[in-house]
């Protein structure tokens, strides 16, 4: 909470969070906020194979800005997850200053209502389950599928947007998003050039 001046009193006045659609301008920010969260790992994680080249779903690359400034960020991935097409979530993170105030529940809640809307069906996720827990995401739903790289299983959860729409899935999740082109705009956009865990 920060405080206005007021000819009468300090006012106080509550921060202003707003969540939207990530534009191109929020790139730097957002490659700043996941360096200072996972550090040089994040190009490392087995997630990354699923995303490196790719681009994000459609309308489901979000930021979280306080004041103007960005505060947080989330983003979506088309993959096939044995066969029924899925999205992978992440990375999610929220500048350190900022934690536990709600911004990373919103930003999660947020971006699972749009892709509801966007008639997605299901979510898989490497992260931690006491978190995403509250979500809904259950380890029991990936019990049949493999990612292409190493993983801590307790930590691969899934989410049915769909009630039973991951019950038959079976098999290696492969990435399927649209490729990124070759032009810098693009490239930044899908996450080539700098990318994220
Ligand atoms: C995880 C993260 C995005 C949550 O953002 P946030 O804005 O702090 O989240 P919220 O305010 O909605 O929720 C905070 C609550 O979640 C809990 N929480 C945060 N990270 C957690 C974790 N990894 N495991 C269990 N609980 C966690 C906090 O203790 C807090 O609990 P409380 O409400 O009882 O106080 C943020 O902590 C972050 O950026 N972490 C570093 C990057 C990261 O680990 N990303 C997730 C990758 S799996």
């Amino acid at each position: 909470m920060t405080y206005a001046f007021s000819p009468l009193s300090f006012v106080p006045r509550e921060s202003e969070l707003v969540i939207s659609q990530e534009r191109a301008s929020d790139v730097p920010a957002r490659e700043q906020l996941l360096d200072a969260a996972f550090g040089q790992a994040r190009f490392q994680k087995t997630c990354e194979r699923l995303r490196a080249g790719r681009v994000p779903a459609a309308g489901l690359s979000l930021v979280a800005h306080v004041d103007g400034e960005l505060a947080g960020t989330i983003r979506f991935w088309h993959v096939q997850a044995g066969g029924l097409p899925a999205l992978l979530l992440g990375p999610v993170a929220v500048n350190e200053a900022q934690r536990s105030l709600g911004i990373g529940r919103k930003l999660i809640a947020e971006g699972l209502f749009r892709a509801v809307q966007a008639g997605h069906k299901a979510v898989i996720l490497v992260g931690d389950a006491p978190y995403y827990n509250r979500f809904g995401f259950e380890r029991s739903l990936t019990r049949g599928l493999m990612l292409p790289g190493p993983v801590d299983e307790a930590r691969f959860l899934g989410l049915e947007l769909d009630p039973g729409a991951m019950a038959d899935a079976r098999g290696l999740v492969a990435a399927c998003g649209v490729r990124a082109s070759r032009s810098p705009s693009a490239a930044l956009e899908g996450g080539i050039l700098r990318r994220a865990a």
